[in-house]
């Protein structure tokens, strides 16, 4: 493979501006509306000059500006049969940064969301322990707390696109994904209390959800760095990601973050529950599956160019993109414009945290040309994000979960951008 971290020099400054108020000119001329807009525009005083604006408090509890109203979660309605188990996707296309913003965290619900009383709560800790326990919210709020940003994957995460491209949109082929700051009572905390015996293996974490969804986790991995978590960015989990206490597994697949938690149960063997038989398995070529396997390995997509978010303008054009690894910091993320043949290093910016997302840039300046959009992540431990061929090489085209192979985007003449493969 290539690898010569060809880097384009980034257009000056002069150059960008005189591009910049090229696009802006050539957006202003569509139609009567835009006309209209004119008025609004400098050297103008527009309409929000001229009149007072809402008070305060009149918007008790913040939302978007009113133009952004295209910026949701979706759903795909022809993936599943109800909408009650089923899954919706975060607008990564329109989103900047590494924090996902709580109302645009994709939901993945297997019997719809818990409404849960707070008072009512209870979170059960028994099996293989000293002592039998029973928390309510209030007691998990007296436990010292700590504060961390990390990724949540699905672990069917890409996976409609294992035999080819399938979704035009980086919040359909790679939604699943969202990183927020969480505070909780870090696992192994809560399990000291109740006094863990020296036969128990495995831990069962059960949601309080109609599918009383569960999950066997490893007793090392409880012990090591999970946490029950009972705020998201600073205020209480909202009601679709488990209010009001879930559980945060670093680094693997979400489906082991169970929500609405009300169980933790010790215990020397896995239970194997639904999730971790029937679903949640991987099918390879030879008939045999791939079990209990969670952790989340490296991962990237380009978020913008991508197919909701087409390129304007020729001239100075900012690429970006996500990239993330369950198995510790990303070291590294490229990008390549030529679909893999060649290979430049992104910048990264922001913060670069243990299994938490990065955000990576990559400017060029675009003549116009087709372009095949691709970025590959490497982390911390040597691990390079593999191409889809190579992933199929190992795993079969017969899985659905862990597709973390390289993502193509082909920008087309008119900036238009689709989701293709190459081989
Ligand atoms: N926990 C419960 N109790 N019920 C569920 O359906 N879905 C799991 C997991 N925890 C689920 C659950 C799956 S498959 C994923 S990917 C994550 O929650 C999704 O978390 P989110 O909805 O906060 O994005
Ligand atoms: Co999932």
């Amino acid at each position: 493979m290539d690898d010569d971290n060809e880097s384009k020099p980034i257009p000056s400054r002069r150059r960008f501006l005189s591009g910049a108020a090229g696009l802006s000119g050539a957006a202003l001329v569509g139609g009567a509306a835009r006309a209209e807009n004119l008025k609004n525009l400098p050297p103008n005083v527009p309409e929000w000059t001229r009149a007072l604006g809402d008070g305060v408090a009149v918007r008790p509890y913040g939302h978007p500006s009113k133009y952004e109203a295209n910026v949701i979660r979706r759903d795909v309605s022809w993936l599943t049969a109800s909408k009650e188990s089923s899954v919706s996707f975060t607008p990564l296309h329109a989103l900047d940064g590494i924090i996902t913003p709580s109302g645009l965290c994709f939901e993945r619900h297997h019997s719809g969301i818990a409404e849960i009383d707070p008072e009512d709560y209870r979170l059960i800790i028994h099996g293989l322990v000293d002592k039998p326990l029973i928390y309510t919210l209030a007691d998990l709020k007296r436990f010292p707390r700590v504060n961390r940003i990390y990724v949540l994957e699905c672990a069917a995460n890409s996976g409609m696109e294992w035999r080819g491209a399938q979704l035009n949109g980086c919040q359909y082929t790679h939604g699943m994904v969202h990183c927020v700051e969480y505070t909780g009572v870090p696992l192994r905390v809560l399990l000291a209390e109740a006094g863990v015996k020296g036969s128990a293996k495995w831990l069962l974490a059960e949601g309080a959800d109609a599918a009383a969804m569960s999950r066997s986790i490893p007793l090392e991995k409880a012990l090591d760095d999970c946490l029950v978590a009972t705020h998201m960015n600073g205020e209480m989990l909202r009601p679709e990601q488990g209010y009001p206490a879930r559980l945060v597994v670093p680094g693997w697949e979400g489906n082991v973050w169970v929500k609405w938690l009300r169980r933790l149960k010790l215990g020397d063997e896995p239970w194997f529950a639904r999730e971790e038989t029937s679903k949640y398995t991987d099918l390879m070529a030879d008939g045999r599956a791939r079990r209990f396997t969670y952790v989340m390995d490296a991962k990237s997509v380009i978020t913008s160019p991508s197919p909701q978010a087409p390129v304007r303008a020729k001239g100075f054009t900012v690429i970006s993109g996500l990239a993330w690894s369950g198995r510790g910091k990303v070291k590294r993320v490229d990008v390549s414009l030529d679909g893999g043949r060649n290979w430049r290093e992104a910048r990264i910016d922001g913060l670069v945290l243990d299994k938490a997302c990065v955000r990576f840039y990559a400017e060029t300046d675009w003549n116009g040309e087709e372009l095949l959009l691709q970025s590959r992540a490497i982390d911390e431990t040597g691990y390079v994000q593999p191409t889809k061929t190579e992933l199929r090489k190992i795993r079969g085209a017969n899985s659905v979960y862990h597709n973390n192979g390289i993502q193509t985007w082909l920008v087309k003449r008119d900036g238009e951008v689709e989701n293709v493969e190459v081989s």
